[in-house]
Parts: structure tokens; C-alpha cells; sequence
């Protein structure tokens, strides 16, 4: 079993490597974005509560994103968790490391996506995703095969996030810098950090973390 942390700035690619690495190895996609998305649209007390921190590009508490890594954690068996935007927070990451070993589990990897700040506007502001299976497109990079159409389910759901506008990008990114970044240090030190370089194409960066994956 591996369990590996995708740690980068928005619009690094962690959606987008994290499906290929469910696709490739079947493990599960831990994504607390997608989960807190999935509770707003279900018009949920906490879902509403989330909304504007999340439209605004702030981080939603501790309590709130470490309760639903718990839940998912402590109600399923894997073949390996990938964990997509979590943690964010050092408290994150010691609640997870506590989650990890509470299993009998521990962390395999960090892999930490390397971009420049100047691609992800343009990342950001092209993405949009199918609202059925969450497949993850782009303008410019990445379309539908068929315009309208998702590649993958067929769906015509194809959606565009709230938070996906240079504003609230701005907001995210000092997010990370002050609040996340600082889990590099931090799993440097336990020695699971490992670099990879996300500028490059999607199977460019996907060969890489496999690399990096089976150095252990
Ligand atoms: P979340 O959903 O986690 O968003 P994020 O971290 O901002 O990351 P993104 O989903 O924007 O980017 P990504 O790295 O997955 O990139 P993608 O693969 O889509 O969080 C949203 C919000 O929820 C947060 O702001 C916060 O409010 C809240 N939240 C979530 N987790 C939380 C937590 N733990 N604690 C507190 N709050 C939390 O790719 C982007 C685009 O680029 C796509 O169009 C894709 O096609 C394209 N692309 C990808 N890779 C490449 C490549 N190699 N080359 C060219 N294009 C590429």
C-alpha cells in the first residue's frame, strides 16, 4: 500500500495527477476541495457555512477539513490514499500523520509539484471539469474531444469553479505561501519530501512521480 501527499499551489496539477495515479494503480483520490464542493452543493450546514471562505479563496478550519479526511479514512479500505490539497496547514499534517498511524498506516510520499507562479493564472483561468465524473480540462491545453462533451462519461456537465478568477487566485496563492508552504520543510525533515518538476507536460510529470513513487 502507498500513501502519497500531492502538496503545490493551485493549478499545480494535483486533480489531474491524482486521477492518473487512480487510473493507473487504483488507489483512491482524497480530495478535500472536491469534498467540501460536494457539501455545498448538497446545500449542507457546513457546506453553506464553507462557501464564501472558499469563493474568496481562504482556508476552511482545521476542524472542518481534518473531520473529513477522518470520516473517509476511518469508513473504507484502499489500495493507498492519494491526498489531493490536504493538508494545507501544519496542524493538518500532524492530524493526518496521527490518522496514518491510529490504521497501522504510515506516509509513503510527499511529492512536491515545482511551478512558476506566472502558469497558473493561465491554468486556472482555462480549467474547467466535468460536474459528473470530475475529469479536469483546459481551454487551451487540454479540451473535450468533442466541444460540450466530457471525453471520459459523455456527461454535458462541464463546469467552471467560482473560485477561479485571478482575484481569488491571488488569495489562494498567499494562502499557500503563508499557510502550506511551510509543509515542505516539514516533510523535508521526515525525509518523505520529493521534488518534481510540474511545468513539464501532464505525462512528463505523471512518468515523474512514478519515479519518485518507486524510489520509496
Ligand atoms: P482545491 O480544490 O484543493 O483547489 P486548489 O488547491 O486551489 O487546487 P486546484 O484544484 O485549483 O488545482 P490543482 O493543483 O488540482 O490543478 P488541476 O489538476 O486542476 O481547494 C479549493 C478550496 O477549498 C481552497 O481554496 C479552500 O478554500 C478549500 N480547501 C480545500 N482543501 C482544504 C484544506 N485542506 N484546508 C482548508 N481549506 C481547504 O490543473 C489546473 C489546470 O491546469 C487544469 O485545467 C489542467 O488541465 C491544467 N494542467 C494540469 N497539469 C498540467 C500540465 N502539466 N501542463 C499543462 N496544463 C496542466
Amino acid at each position: 500500500m502507498t500513501n502519497v501527499i500531492l502538496l503545490g499551489p493551485p493549478g499545480a496539477g494535483k486533480g489531474t495527477q491524482a486521477k492518473r495515479l487512480v487510473q493507473e494503480r487504483g488507489m483512491t483520490q482524497l480530495s478535500t476541495g472536491d469534498m467540501l464542493r460536494e457539501a455545498r452543493s448538497s446545500g449542507s450546514e457546513m457546506g453553506l457555512k464553507v462557501a464564501a471562505v472558499m469563493d474568496a479563496g481562504g482556508l476552511v478550519t482545521d476542524e472542518i477539513v481534518i473531520g473529513l479526511i477522518r470520516e473517509k479514512l476511518e469508513s473504507g479500505e484502499s489500495a493507498g490514499y492519494i491526498f489531493d490539497g490536504f493538508p494545507r496547514t501544519l496542524a493538518q499534517a500532524d492530524a493526518l500523520g496521527s490518522l496514518l498511524a491510529q490504521m497501522g498506516q504510515k506516509l509513503d510520499a510527499v511529492i512536491e509539484m515545482q511551478v512558476d507562479d506566472a502558469v497558473l493564472v493561465r491554468r486556472i483561468s482555462g480549467r474547467y471539469t466535468c460536474g459528473s465524473c470530475g475529469a479536469v480540462y483546459h481551454d487551451e491545453t487540454h479540451p473535450t474531444k468533442v466541444a460540450g462533451t466530457c471525453d471520459y462519461c459523455g456527461s454535458t456537465n462541464l463546469v467552471r469553479r467560482a473560485d477561479d478568477n485571478e482575484e481569488s487566485l491571488r488569495y489562494r496563492l498567499t494562502e499557500y505561501y503563508k499557510k502550506t508552504s511551510p509543509l515542505i520543510g516539514y516533510y523535508h525533515a521526515t525525509g518523505d519530501l520529493r521534488r518534481v518538476d510540474a511545468l513539464a507536460s501532464v505525462d512528463a510529470v505523471a512518468a515523474a512521480i512514478s519515479a519518485a513513487l518507486e524510489q520509496g
